[in-house]
């Protein structure tokens, strides 16, 4: 056990919630009104857990739906809050809530066709709608809930620039007299993300180094100092965003999806929508639960080079990490780092490795990577269907093309993709693809390895004289068109 480790206070027979190690050989148990984030036995991460035959959970999904008429009460506004029975770590009154989760799952045939699937059958679930512009929301009105529970006051998060957006959102629109602190890696966060965390007044720390540096640097100094971290390595944060996959059901009508597709970074995501699905499951609410498609970008591909070139496996919460280790170990000692215009997804080390296994054999998950070129292609044509999003979530989308061409999504087949955030955390990365100006993009772009921007959407250059400029609407606008 580390030096800094309280050792564990039992669980009582009346706890309904505790957090409990994910490694079956170790599975030791905490109460939830503690706040380490990793197993003070062994290190390993904590999940949180239900004893759910003794919790009032509906028994139909669509009772949930009941909630709708009672908007006025915050915990039935709050898309996360509104599914309250399947998430019961906290007490009602010590909820912490900005009104997140109001987002939306829209068909988008535009997509549909570049995918490859037929019309209707692709369905972006856009998270940009949350306060802070990504589904990080989901996640910080758990973790914030769960912050005050254990009254902490100083919360901390390394980001590529969400989290910290989110934690910076939440520490300035509640009451509660939390302070924000948040690391960054230099140049490493897109201007939108960076703007909000000092608009909404976090203390930002910039260190040289990137988030796998940051995210070291910001466990150690939250251990130090008795700061609560925010991360998604702190489970309670993975509770709220179980929340995306029970609105992607209730917008389904509940009915189950084939394939959910996601970016993956620290993946926390992937991790907490297959704990979701396997709750759901066990609590008889669905029958099925959907594949999982997790893509990495090809500068950041950890969970695609150890599942699918080296065979890394949940085995039954015992998986060979000597493979990730070694896989860690030539990382370093080839200096090689995390490189793509995803800058969201720009890491090396998820911290979520193995809830992320456990979610790929509960959902019978598969793993990609995608190129930078595929990223801007597939952002370029869902912004054109309607929802723009930033280029990390615009991997879900280049990644379902990719598994519609290896024949493993159908064309029936109902795929659902994550929009993780808004498209105006990045314009920086939106306007060199549409731009005409060739230095624009090879500086943005094109060091990237982005060549071509096949679906750009040129601005055109017109004198600035009347004739000139009928003429010019005249050739690229046809009103019958
Ligand atoms: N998409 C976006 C827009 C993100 O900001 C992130 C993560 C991911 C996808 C990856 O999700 O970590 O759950 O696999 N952003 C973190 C941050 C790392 O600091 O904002 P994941």
């Amino acid at each position: 056990m580390p030096a800094h480790a309280p050792s564990p206070a039992r669980i009582t027979d009346t706890d309904l919630a505790f957090q409990r190690c994910i490694n079956p050989s170790c599975a030791a148990t905490l109460p939830v009104d503690r706040a380490v984030f990793s197993c003070p036995d062994c290190g390993d991460l904590l999940d949180v857990v239900y004893d759910w035959d003794r919790l009032p959970v509906p028994s139909r999904l669509a009772d949930f739906e009941a909630k709708w008429s009672r908007r006025l009460d915050p915990l039935c506004f709050s898309g996360v809050w509104r599914f309250y029975d399947l998430l019961p770590f906290a007490p009602k009154d010590r909820i912490v809530t900005i009104g997140e989760g109001q987002t939306l799952l829209r068909p988008s045939d535009l997509a549909a066709r570049y995918v490859g699937v037929d019309d209707g059958n692709l369905l972006l679930q856009y998270e940009g709608m949350n306060p802070s512009g990504s589904f990080k929301d989901n996640g910080m009105t758990a973790a914030f809930s769960h912050a005050r529970m254990v009254g902490a006051r100083r919360v901390a998060c390394a980001s590529t620039g969400n989290t910290s957006a989110s934690l910076a959102v939440f520490c300035s629109a509640t009451d509660f007299g939390f302070k924000a602190i948040i690391f960054i890696g230099s140049g490493k966060i897109a201007y939108g993300k960076l703007s909000q965390a000092l608009d909404h007044g976090a203390l930002t720390i910039q260190i040289v180094g990137d988030f796998d540096d940051a995210l070291m640097r910001v466990r150690e100094v939250s251990d130090r100092l008795g700061i609560y971290l925010m991360n998604s390595v702190n489970p309670f944060r993975l509770e709220g965003q179980k929340s995306i996959m029970f609105r992607v059901l209730e917008a389904m009508a509940w009915e189950v999806p084939d394939w959910i597709v996601v970016p993956g970074g620290n993946l926390g995501n992937s991790s907490a929508f297959g704990k979701a699905f396997q709750e759901l499951k066990y609590l008889g609410l669905i029958d099925r639960i959907p594949r999982l498609a997790v893509i990495n970008a090809a500068g950041a591909q950890t969970l695609d080079q150890l599942v699918g070139t080296h065979r890394m496996a949940w085995n039954s919460g015992l998986p060979d990490e000597s493979i990730s280790k070694a896989y860690y170990d030539r990382l370093d000692l080839e200096h090689i780092r995390a490189s793509t215009i995803a800058s969201a997804i720009e890491i090396n080390r998820p911290v979520n490795l193995k809830k992320c296994l456990r979610a790929l054999d509960v959902c019978d998950g598969v793993v990609r990577q995608v190129s930078d070129q595929e990223i801007m292609d597939a952002k370029a044509r869902v912004g054109a269907g309607g929802l723009g999003c930033e280029p990390a979530s615009a991997a879900s989308v280049a990644g379902a093309k990719r598994l519609r061409e290896e024949g493993i999504i159908a064309p029936g087949d109902r795929v659902v993709c994550i929009l993780t955030g808004h498209q105006l955390k990045d314009p920086n990365a939106t306007v060199a693809y549409h731009s005409s100006d060739r230095e624009e993009f090879d500086r943005v772009l094109g060091s990237r390895g982005v060549k071509r921007a096949g679906f750009a959407n040129r601005p055109v250059v017109v004198p600035n004289e009347l004739d000139a400029i009928i003429r010019t609407i005249g050739l690229y606008s046809d009103p019958s068109a």
